[in-house]
């Protein structure tokens, strides 16, 4: 696996550096909603759903909450739409199968965790589903933003690093399901790409 890398981009530290401020932000936003008990004034924090898309965001996600001292659901989506060994988005669809929602989310904030926005397909997907079961807020988390108009238009509340446009992997990131275990965010060395069948 390691051979495959051309380059680190953003080291173990830097991430868990970045992670640490990142989850202090969404914790503050949390504490912001929360109305004050009115026998002791302590803050009563809302109803949280945490909503992760399967299956890049799995290990952001387990480094984050670990970093969210509050109670919370999660409730995770699965989004298709860089099948096998391509790079560049075929359109996102639902995996009924592995999504777990619930009907209703009146009541709820919800917080979506994604690894990567890129042509901004996947969340505003995952908005519009997520709307139709009338939450009270519905913010984003993304570990990644491409650099390309598309992923900059596309409003999203939290962003952990914005990166160049190029293909990444690791983290939770794949190419063709592999390198999601690799704890940097990397780049291949392009022979990888030309070993395989499409891209
Ligand atoms: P979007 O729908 O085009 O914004 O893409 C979002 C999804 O595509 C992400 O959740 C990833 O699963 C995948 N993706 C986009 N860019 C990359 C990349 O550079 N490496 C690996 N997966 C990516
Ligand atoms: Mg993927």
């Amino acid at each position: 696996m390691q051979q495959d890398i051309e380059k680190v981009l953003i080291s173990r530290d830097e991430i868990d550096e970045r992670l640490d401020q990142l989850a202090k932000e969404i914790y503050d936003d949390i504490l912001a909603d929360a109305s004050p008990c009115p026998k002791n004034g302590t803050p009563i924090i809302p109803d949280i759903t945490l909503v992760p898309i399967l299956t890049g965001s799995i290990i952001f996600v387990a480094d984050l909450i670990r970093r969210l001292p509050i109670k919370m659901q999660i409730r995770v989506m699965s989004i298709t739409s860089y099948p096998g060994t391509s790079t560049s988005t075929k359109g996102a669809s639902v995996e009924a199968a592995l999504t777990r929602l619930p009907d209703n989310l009146t009541g709820h904030h919800v917080l979506i965790i994604d690894d990567i926005l890129d042509s901004g397909n996947t969340l505003r997907l995952v908005k519009n589903i997520l709307s139709e079961r009338n939450p009270n807020s519905i913010r984003s988390c993304m570990l990644l933003r491409k650099q390309r108009p598309e992923a900059l238009a596309e409003p999203c509340e939290y962003v952990a690093f914005d990166i160049p446009d190029e293909f990444v992997i690791g983290y939770g990131l794949d190419y063709d399901d592999y390198y999601r275990n690799l704890p940097e965010i990397c780049t291949l060395k392009p022979e990888v790409y030309e070993n395989s069948s499409s891209s």
